[in-house]
């Protein structure tokens, strides 16, 4: 792949890592640890990578041996590359487990820098919140998961920070939001009972501001849209990809596993381009949900 550009900051934006402490198959099927290996291999070929983002459910079981785990790979992939490291947490993450790995979610700093983080308690009702500044981008983690919950929704709290972020400190060229439910349609009926709730919220909040991008995940699936004028990218899975052609009531994956590199430029371009990492060995579908077994999911994961 070609170095980005002079001026550039280069991310590699992974996503839905889903790792378990206890190796744990994802859904069953897919050993999502080997998957990780397979796209960070994969990954040694891009060069210049300034910031590695893991937007959320980075684990599958909220244990701190998942995050741990985490911190090994994608930490040491990392550190290896001079990279920052930013994760935020999604609906299968456990805010415990995650803060007492990954602290605020802002593990390395510039140049792969160990961040150093003050020791403080919050019950997990309190989101996970936290900014750092890489390359002259103030990059702003959002907590969108709600605890027992698979929807997203952002805590008028989270808003709050969000404001006061962008109103803070001028970033030289701009602002990164990443969080983990994207504000943009859902390709099945389970995704979009687990979408979401207030995107206008985040859009009054970013709309004329120097948010630049906003990085998310969830869907499993790559898509790209816009949010009062600001470019969402939705990296595809690490774990699996979902079938967007499938039946919209039922729900079904493929075993496959994806990133997306984007370029931010200094004069606010965004690019992107979406890096797949087949996996020919495995059996080709990670699961397939039938419209009755989505209803059940959908009834335990919002309390409907
Ligand atoms: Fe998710």
């Amino acid at each position: 792949m070609q170095p980005p550009a002079a001026g550039t900051l280069r991310v590699l934006h992974l996503s839905d890592t889903h790792l378990t402490g206890d190796g744990t198959l994802h859904q069953g099927s897919v050993d999502t640890t080997a998957a990780l290996e397979g796209v960070l291999a994969r990954a040694d070929g891009v060069p210049g990578v300034g910031l590695v983002v893991v937007s959320g459910d980075v684990s599958g079981d909220g244990s701190p041996e998942s995050y741990a785990a985490v911190v090994e790979r994608v930490g040491g992939w990392a550190g290896r590359h001079g990279a920052a490291l930013v994760t935020v947490p999604g609906n299968h993450d456990l805010r415990e487990g995650f803060r007492q790995v990954l602290a605020n979610g802002h593990v390395l700093g510039e140049g792969g820098r160990p961040l150093m983080h003050t020791m403080e308690h919050h019950p997990p009702t309190v989101p996970v919140a936290g900014q750092s500044l890489v390359a002259g981008r103030r990059i702003v983690t959002v907590d969108t998961s709600v605890p027992g919950a698979g929807y997203g929704e952002i805590a008028e709290a989270s808003l709050e920070r969000l404001r006061a972020a962008l109103a803070g400190d001028h970033a030289p060229h701009g602002t990164v939001v990443v969080l983990h439910h994207p504000p943009l349609p859902a390709p099945t009926a389970l995704h979009d009972a687990l979408r979401l709730r207030n995107p206008g919220a985040l859009a009054d909040v970013i709309r004329g501001s120097d948010v630049r991008v906003v990085l998310a995940g969830h869907y499993h699936h790559h898509f790209a849209g816009s949010l009062a004028g600001v470019p969402v990218l939705v990296a595809p899975g690490v774990a699996n990809d979902t079938d967007v052609t499938g039946p919209y009531e039922e729900e079904s994956a493929y075993v496959d596993a994806g990133a997306l590199v984007v370029d931010l430029a200094e004069d606010g371009s965004v690019w992107s381009t979406p890096i797949r990492v087949p996996r020919p060995d495995a059996d080709p579908l990670a699961f397939a949900l039938d419209a009755d077994t989505v209803t059940r999911v959908i009834e335990a994961s919002t309390g409907r």
